[in-house]
């Protein structure tokens, strides 16, 4: 055996794992061997922990593994939500079997366990903004995914909604620009496959009676279209009335999506302008947070962080002469407000992720102060969750 694996260099080498063995011998031949849930799968996949850190192992055809971990990467170099590829290699070095590596989404969860929690009336809309989301967010950047289902998304919690991440990347292409006809096909795709994966559930009395697959995928498919049009959608506008053109990006950076490029045209009377913008990404407010405070957080969590750091500076402010810079108030934001609740919170909130356990508490005070009609404070908030969590 000469074990064949290529990978990032800043993670575990992976060499003490039983590699001769298939997977499926691994829950008893591997301390590391850690049962977590997943989603369907065709393909054999075992899950390891190596300190604080999860991955997944996948075994396939070793060319799909090459080009599984190539997509992913590809999709992480163009910034998309998507599993983190880790390595991949086989046991000998020519075999047909090979195994892809990559680290566990944390705190996500298969869409089987969100739809079949108790509270599924109020995931049921986010699941599906997240999906209809995820596929905009790819096709603004050229890929066509080829196989979107609700087993190949992830979803993790995004201050109270939720966000989706793509799971397997074996048939993703990257085009550049994706014509309208690969945009239906994927979206073709998308219905099948969803379409599919509630009846299943439909079918072993795990979705209530009431929620029909064929309306579900439609509701999907409206939003998708609803979003892509709303970024795509040229406008008319009298050449006085040009602030528009910045309430539209706005508008748009509101929904999470940075604005790269505004294309304008005047019209021979020169009374009219036609503008259009161009997104990229929708990490607009988790790369603003990213910026001032170092924090990795969701696109919701990020928006609502920042509207606290704007609160905080406005506080500031009032006990000066002059207006607080925003870095400084992100900086008090995070080290006096935000890192002291999270702690407090920590022992009883250890397996959500910190900025979730964050957005409760601010949800709380929220709730608690509109319930007393003024602002209860935070101490009286923290206490108040706490307690409901022991
Ligand atoms: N990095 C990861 N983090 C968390 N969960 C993961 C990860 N990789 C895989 N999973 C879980 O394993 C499930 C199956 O993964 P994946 O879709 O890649 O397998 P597959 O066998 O290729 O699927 P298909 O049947 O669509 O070919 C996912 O739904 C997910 O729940
Ligand atoms: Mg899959």
């Amino acid at each position: 055996m000469t074990l064949h694996l290529s990978l990032k260099p800043d993670g575990p080498d992976f060499i003490d794992l039983p590699w001769q063995l298939p997977l499926s011998e691994w829950r008893e031949a591997c301390s590391r061997w850690v049962e977590l849930p997943m989603g369907i799968a065709r393909h054999p996949i075992v899950f390891v922990q190596y300190g604080e850190e999860l991955y997944a192992i996948k075994q396939n055809v070793a060319a799909a593994c090459r080009k599984e971990y190539e997509n992913l990467r590809e999709l992480q170099r163009l910034n998309l939500p998507a599993v983190v590829p880790i390595g991949h290699g086989s046991l000998n070095e020519g075999d047909t079997q090979a195994s892809v590596i990559t680290q566990f989404l944390s705190h996500s969860l298969p869409y089987r366990n969100l739809f079949t929690q108790p509270n599924l009336a109020y995931y049921r809309q986010f699941l599906l903004d997240a999906m209809a989301g995820l596929l905009v967010q790819l096709h603004l950047n050229g890929v066509f995914w080829g196989d979107c289902s609700l087993s190949n998304t992830l979803f993790r919690r995004d201050a109270g909604r939720l966000q989706a991440y793509l799971v397997d990347a074996e048939t993703t292409e990257f085009h550049g620009q994706l014509s309208e006809a690969m945009r239906q096909h994927d979206l073709e795709i998308l219905a099948e496959n969803v379409f599919g994966g509630l009846s299943d559930l439909l079918a072993g009395g795990l979705l209530p009676q009431h929620m029909d697959p064929h309306e579900t995928v439609a509701l999907i498919e409206h939003k998708y279209a609803h979003l892509w049009d709303k970024l795509h959608r040229a406008m008319e506008i009298p050449v006085n009335e040009r602030f528009r053109i910045r309430e539209q990006i706005e508008r748009l950076n509101q929904l999470g999506f940075s604005v790269e490029e505004v294309e304008i045209r005047g019209d021979a009377s020169g009374e009219i302008i036609r503008f259009k913008v161009c997104v990229t990404d929708r990490n607009y407010f988790k790369n603003r947070l990213y910026g001032l405070t170092g924090l990795e957080a969701e696109e919701n969590q990020a928006r609502e962080f920042l509207n606290e750091i704007q609160e905080c500076r406005a506080g500031l402010s009032q006990k000066r002469p002059e207006k607080v810079s925003l870095q400084e108030a992100a900086f008090h934001w995070l080290t006096r407000l935000y890192q002291p609740v999270v702690q407090a919170l920590y022992p009883a909130t250890q397996h959500t992720d910190r900025n979730e356990a964050y957005h409760w508490f601010l949800e709380r005070k929220w709730l608690l102060s509109e319930q007393a009609g003024h602002d209860v404070g935070r101490g009286t908030a923290l206490n108040n969750l706490l307690k409901s969590l022991a």
